[in-house]
């Protein structure tokens, strides 16, 4: 469908963040290069700053200081974050934030709405994107009757819904039992393959980690340089 080249380069520079005036020092310098298609894990111990990276660089927040790009363009210098987010930035959080009123097909359509495609094109790539997930047959049912593994491949879906050049995933695996979360964590990478667009991870889950192309680890808001062991091979 899409071509498989389409995923875009986030770079962040010298990030920093903080909270309550100082007291909390949440990223302290931050430079980290995600590639156009790759895919990133994100590691470090509760607390380490990794959903504040995750959020800085989806535009939820903004940094005190540094800059993050995104396919080229500062998120700064961005006049419309809310078009950034709607269409570069595909979101999948620990808990799936469905909408427990609506069917599947429907919280599928959701990020659609307002944006080019009709109504009827919304219903057909809502379909589309769940047959993609493995749930075809269900596109009518609501989160409360599906497993948590469904209700989460549900998110991916509706995370894709716009053909988002860069995937955001924190802790998608964290909420899941082992077997549940290698599922999905297989699902996100099928969707890499399919869609080729680049996904940064954050996860607390080793096993889950090393399913990405790289791993990147951090602790009390800085990036921990990465061991020989881990560092690309140089010959
Ligand atoms: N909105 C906020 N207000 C105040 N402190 C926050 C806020 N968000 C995160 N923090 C603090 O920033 C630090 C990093 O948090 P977070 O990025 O959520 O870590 P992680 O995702 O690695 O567990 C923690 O000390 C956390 O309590
Ligand atoms: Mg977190």
């Amino acid at each position: 469908m899409s071509p498989p080249d389409r995923g875009t380069e986030v770079i962040c520079e010298h990030v920093r963040k903080m909270f309550e005036g100082g007291r909390i020092r949440a990223l302290e310098d931050i430079s980290l290069r995600v590639g156009a298609g790759e895919f990133v894990a994100l590691t470090g111990r509760s607390g380490c700053g990794k959903s504040t990276l995750l959020n800085l660089i989806g535009a939820l927040d903004r940094p005190d200081s540094g800059t993050i790009t995104v396919g080229g363009q500062p998120l700064a210098e961005m006049g419309d974050l809310a078009a950034y987010r709607a269409r570069t930035v595909g979101f999948v959080f620990q808990f799936h934030y469905l909408i427990p009123t609506l069917s599947a097909a429907w919280n599928v359509q959701i990020p659609m709405i307002g944006l080019e495609r009709s109504g009827k094109e919304r219903v057909e790539h809502a379909r589309r994107l769940l047959a993609d997930v493995g749930l075809g047959d269900r596109v009518d049912d609501r989160p409360g009757v599906m497993s948590g593994g469904e209700r989460q491949r549900v998110a991916i879906a509706r995370a894709l819904a716009n053909n988002p050049p860069l995937l955001l995933a924190d802790e998608p695996t964290g909420a899941l039992d082992s077997a549940t979360g290698a599922d999905v964590l297989a699902l996100l990478a099928r969707m890499r393959e399919q869609y080729g667009m680049s996904i940064l991870m954050v996860t607390n889950d080793d096993e889950i980690a090393h399913a990405a192309d790289r791993v990147v680890r951090m602790r009390d808001g800085r990036l921990v340089p990465a061991t020989p062991a881990e560092a690309p091979q140089s010959d």
